[in-house]
């Protein structure tokens, strides 16, 4: 189904309406073929859905159309006309702007620098910083994202690093917006916002190509999908032919789904494990006081900007705690760095893997045995093939896909990246695990595998904290969910209490639907 405001030319059927055309472009990275053979054309003036498991070869393909990568083989037309497309300087010249699926932000710079980064306004030959400025901070207030212009980037969270790289995409006022995964760390309502830009977008005609594992999002703003699996192209569909399950079936080449969230857990014994008590950051959190029970899943919920993240960081004791305490099993103990909190069996996955989390010039079992090694040591030598070896056992149930363990991590795909990051916290065999955004960039089936596993973890008597933007997940994983609002806990919520309704009203103070 394709929007009225698109011009579409009866007399030549596609082709007038095509603003790009891919014509057999296949890719490989050392003889491993990762797109093959991909032929389909983009209108003008729609929004395109791609989509396929961690792996499949969308990144691959965009940044082939984005002169990021240049193709084994195959074509791309541009308005009916071959275009090469060497490098992204000259994707940009013909209208082509990216939004990457791993940033590419400056963190020692300004968020107004980065948005203008290598696209700057000048008066006269010198930098117009004024109006540099001015003209993010719209572009910012327009996505309704409170970040300072003059805020530097190293300061920013990673939903507000996502829009600062949106702001720069859109800054270069494109005919044809790529956008890779924008959504994968913004809650419910940022979603929104960014979708209400895109309509608007699309109404000024400009072409859109969204990558997403979440179905629902495709279905929500995609005129068409397109499904890739394992590098070739399985189908393209206007998005009201086909459902939701169509469009997982066509992923992942089966049907047989089982349920996404395993059924809940027994409500879990009282044996608290965790208590924090009156804990506050200095403009960050304040009064925070709950408890984790022994082999609990517990959600944390909220909007972008109410202090999760902060909280799990400050428990973890990577900022400095203005006053509170901390207690396991009872006693207090002292957090003051991370080291100390692995030693209490403490461990967290943090929402910035690429930022906090993975090393990418490592290889995989480097990367998943990195705070673990000390059980790798065989006197003072690494046993390769244990960490090999344990490498391999992850690399199984998660499914990770990469052509071999050797690689540097920087090659594997965003949500194969995740799953390492997620392996490398388990291997520290903690008791307290803290997930923050732990299926971002996850597909569909490979979040059911995630799941599952959480689950387990918490039957072997681990207690989980779960933060996630993604409302379904909180309430489809957690026995109880803290909401936090501006820095406090607006409210705990338990049983059949976990509803999307009732999170929204602490995360927000306002009743009904917002
Ligand atoms: N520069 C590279 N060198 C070697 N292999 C690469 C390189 N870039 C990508 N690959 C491989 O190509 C395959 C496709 O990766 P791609 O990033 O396109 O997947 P994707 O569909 O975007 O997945 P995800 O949903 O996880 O982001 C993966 O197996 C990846 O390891
Ligand atoms: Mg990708």
């Amino acid at each position: 189904m394709i929007s009225s405001g698109q011009k579409s030319s009866r007399a030549s059927g596609v082709r007038e309406d095509t603003i790009l055309s891919i014509e057999h472009i296949s890719k490989e990275f050392s003889r491993v073929r990762v797109v093959d053979d991909v032929s389909c054309n983009i209108r003008r003036g729609e929004i395109m859905g791609l989509i396929g498991e961690n792996g499949a070869g969308k990144s691959t393909l965009i940044k082939i159309i984005s002169g990021i990568y240049q193709p084994s083989a195959g074509v791309l037309q541009l308005d009916g006309k071959p275009v090469f497309i060497p490098d992204y300087i000259t994707a940009k010249s013909l209208g082509i702007a990216i939004v990457p699926q791993e940033f590419n932000l400056i963190n020692t710079l300004a968020v107004f620098e980065n948005i203008f980064l290598g696209n700057e306004i000048r008066r006269a030959g010198l930098l117009n910083k004024p109006r540099m400025r001015d003209l993010s901070a719209k572009q910012l207030e327009e996505l309704k994202m409170p970040v300072g212009v003059n805020q530097l980037v190293s300061s920013l969270s990673v939903a507000e690093k996502q829009m600062v790289e949106i702001s720069k995409a859109l800054m270069l006022h494109a005919r044809l917006l790529i956008m890779d995964e924008p959504t994968t760390t913004l809650t419910s309502r940022e979603v929104d916002t960014l979708f209400t830009l895109m309509r608007n977008l699309k109404a000024q005609g400009v072409t859109m190509i969204f990558v997403s594992h979440k179905l629902n999002e495709i279905k929500a703003i995609c005129d068409r999908v397109t499904v890739l699996r394992d590098g070739k192209l399985i189908s393209v569909d206007n998005i009201g032919d086909v459902d939701e399950e169509d469009i997982a079936r066509r992923m992942v080449g089966r049907s047989n789904f089982r349920q996404l969230f395993p059924d809940k857990l027994p409500r879990s014994p009282d044996t608290t494990l965790l208590e924090v008590e009156k804990l506050s950051v200095s403009g960050l959190l304040e009064d925070i006081n709950f408890t984790l029970r022994k082999g609990e899943i517990l959600g944390f919920a909220g909007l972008v900007g109410s202090g999760r993240t902060e909280l799990a960081e400050s428990v973890m004791g990577l900022r400095t705690i203005n006053s509170g305490a901390i207690k396991l099993d009872g006693k207090n103990v002292q957090i003051k760095k991370a080291d100390d909190a692995v030693r209490h069996r403490l461990a967290y996955l943090s929402e910035d893997r690429q930022g906090k989390g993975i090393v990418q010039g490592f290889n995989l079992p480097q990367n998943i045995t990195l705070i673990s090694l000390k059980n790798y040591l065989k006197g003072a030598f690494i046993n390769k093939s244990a960490e090999l070896e344990a490498a391999g056992e992850y690399i199984k149930s998660f499914k990770i896909s990469a052509a071999s363990p050797r690689m540097q991590l920087r090659y594997l795909s965003g949500g194969n990246q995740q799953k390492i990051y997620l392996s490398r916290w388990l291997d520290t065999d903690p008791s307290i695990l803290m997930l923050d955004e732990p299926t971002r960039g996850i597909d569909v089936s490979a979040k059911q595998e995630i799941y599952t596993f959480i689950h387990q973890l918490a039957e072997k008597g681990i207690s989980c904290i779960v933060i996630s933007s993604e409302m379904e997940e909180v309430i489809g994983l957690c026995s109880r969910v803290y909401v936090m609002r501006e820095g406090k806990i607006a409210g705990c919520l338990e049983g059949s209490h976990i509803t999307e309704e009732e999170i929204m009203f602490h995360a927000t103070g306002i009743k009904g639907n917002i």
